[in-house]
């Protein structure tokens, strides 16, 4: 599961590179969903029609209500900045693709917005109680820049809550189609590698590409910025309708959710 909306029966289309084959570049992260940010719109804007709809409710419990300020990393067409924003979050949603903050901000998703990337952030040290990454870390050419940067922002008991494809099911695939399908492990779990591919269903089709690591390369990135794993949750999607294709998620977690806090130093 090799990108952040997966869905169980487009596993197929996304190719796997080695590391070697997939050599990193400063920015490509940038350069990708600038290409791709018209094929995000349709995608992210189509009720139901990826998984986050299966996880929006149990996303919104986990992060829970406040009244203090809010900031949304990548926040693509701005449907995470809108949740907060319900939640009662004052909300900044900043992410590099310009059309997508403009997007955001057409559909006023936050309060405010900035095009920044993670690992540069416009902002002063300590201004945000709440720091939310959702499906975005796998975009990241340099993880640990970012979550440097993002613990750089956050204030002394301030909380960030990421959602990451979940490092295990990235790897595998449902050896079948029925509901009782084995889950198979391909390749080595260790290791980390370039994805890309095209998914297409309903009309609708998006390119993704980004960086699939294991679990510890994560842990290991949130320990190197002072963050400490405070809670952990592996979501069961909802499976309303048109949801019915995310059952096999019900027996194999697709997205891992952290809530970290600073370390005091
Ligand atoms: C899968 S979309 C998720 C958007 C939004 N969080 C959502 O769930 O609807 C990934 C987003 O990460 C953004 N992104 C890519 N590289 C980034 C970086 N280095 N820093 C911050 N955001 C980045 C992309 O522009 C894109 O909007």
């Amino acid at each position: 599961m090799s990108n952040s909306h997966r869905d169980a029966d487009e596993r197929e289309a996304l190719r796997p590179m080695s590391e070697a084959q997939a050599p990193q570049r400063t920015g490509e992260d940038r350069e990708h969903w600038t290409r791709y940010a018209e094929e995000w719109l349709a995608w992210a804007r189509a009720p139901n029609h990826d998984a986050f709809w299966a996880y929006r409710n149990a996303f919104r419990d986990f992060v829970g209500r406040g009244g203090g300020d809010a900031l949304e990393v990548g926040c693509g067409e701005g449907r995470v900045a809108r949740e907060l924003v319900r939640c009662g979050w004052r909300v900044t949603a900043v992410d590099p693709v310009g059309e997508l903050v403009r997007a955001a901000a057409e559909a006023r998703s936050a309060h405010d917005y900035a095009v920044a990337t993670a690992a540069h952030l416009p902002f002063p040290d300590g201004r945000f109680d709440l720091v939310v990454a959702y499906n975005v870390l796998m975009s990241v050419d340099d993880v640990p820049a970012a979550l440097k940067e993002i613990r750089r922002v956050m204030r002394r008991g301030g909380r960030c809550v990421i959602s990451i494809v979940h490092p295990f099911a990235d790897r595998g695939r449902f050896a079948g189609a029925g509901p009782d399908a084995p889950f198979v492990l391909e390749e080595s779990y260790f290791g980390r590698r370039r994805f890309e591919g095209v998914e297409e269903r309903g009309g609708l089709r998006m390119t993704f590409a980004g960086w699939s690591q294991p679990l510890e390369a994560y842990a290991g990135a949130l320990e190197a910025a002072g963050l400490a794993i405070t809670a952990l949750r592996e979501p069961i999607p909802e499976l309303g309708e048109g949801q019915e294709r995310l059952c096999p998620w019900t027996r194999v977690p697709a997205f891992l959710w952290l809530a970290t806090r600073p370390v005091a130093c």
